[in-house]
């Protein structure tokens, strides 16, 4: 059975003062049991988020990135055996902006997904066409390859560990969004992809979240379609009250 995710992913906002206000914010609102409910606040601020939501356990911290080497000469990086160590459980990989801004690729992202899962930590797994991509109708063969070159070197027992992230890159941050139908149809076609490859019960199983501009007023449209099992949240989740409008959207 799959889950239902609503993660938002803070990006490089919120210092610490900022963190636990919104922490405590987050912890006030309404709760729903139908979504598991994560943040992703910056590395610096990891440990403290850990702390101040460890009572309750309602909201998981994750990670937002983590080198693929387990330890040494990598001045600025993050190993996996460091998350874990303070706790952390699930770590964002291959988001839009890691791989336009920081030069991350297919094959440096199947070693950090191995790294993370030799780990035991589970992956938040990120890719999306860009909008020439989906001009010229290529959207599928580009998230198709993304989905490939990472993943696909891995074994079916491997995907319960793997959560998928469809970003389109157009859509993110822009307050444009892909239609629920938009979403649906890829999100199909994702799971169709790993059917081919893996059988129905991986594809039945993952949980492929949609990611871009997903805001209050949209999230029950998208939510509604039935291959998308949850969100990636940027700009709205750094809002205790949008966030939460998002997390009960399902
Ligand atoms: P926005 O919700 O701000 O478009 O960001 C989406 C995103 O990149 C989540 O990882």
């Amino acid at each position: 059975m799959r889950k239902n995710i609503v993660a938002g992913n803070w990006k490089m906002n919120n210092d610490l003062a900022q963190t636990q206000t919104l922490i405590s914010e987050l912890k006030e609102q309404s709760k729903t049991t139908n979504a598991e409910v994560m943040i992703a606040p910056s590395y610096v601020n990891l440990w403290s988020a850990f702390e101040a939501t460890r009572e309750g356990g309602e909201i998981e911290v994750i990670a937002q990135n983590m080198h693929f080497a387990e330890s040494g000469a990598y001045t600025g990086e993050v190993s996996a055996s460091m998350l874990k160590s303070i706790g952390i459980k699930t770590v964002i990989l291959g988001h839009s902006e890691r791989r336009a801004y920081f030069n991350e690729t297919d094959e440096s992202l199947a070693k950090k997904v191995d790294a993370a899962l030799e780990h035991d930590l589970r992956v938040i797994f990120c890719f999306g066409e860009e909008l020439a991509d989906r001009k010229a109708g290529n959207e599928e063969s580009v998230v198709g390859s993304q989905i490939k070159n990472a993943l696909f070197h891995l074994e079916a027992s491997a995907f319960k560990n793997i959560v998928l992230a469809y970003e389109p890159v157009w859509a993110i941050g822009t307050g444009e969004t892909a239609s629920p139908e938009q979403a649906q149809d890829m999100h199909k076609f994702i799971r169709q992809t790993l059917n081919d490859k893996y059988g129905s019960q991986v594809a039945d199983d993952m949980t492929i979240l949609y990611g871009g501009s997903v805001k209050p007023a949209n999230a029950k449209e998208i939510f509604g379609k039935p291959d998308v099992d949850g969100g990636l949240i940027g700009g709205a989740s750094l809002k205790a009250e949008d966030f939460y409008a998002i997390v009960n959207a399902f």
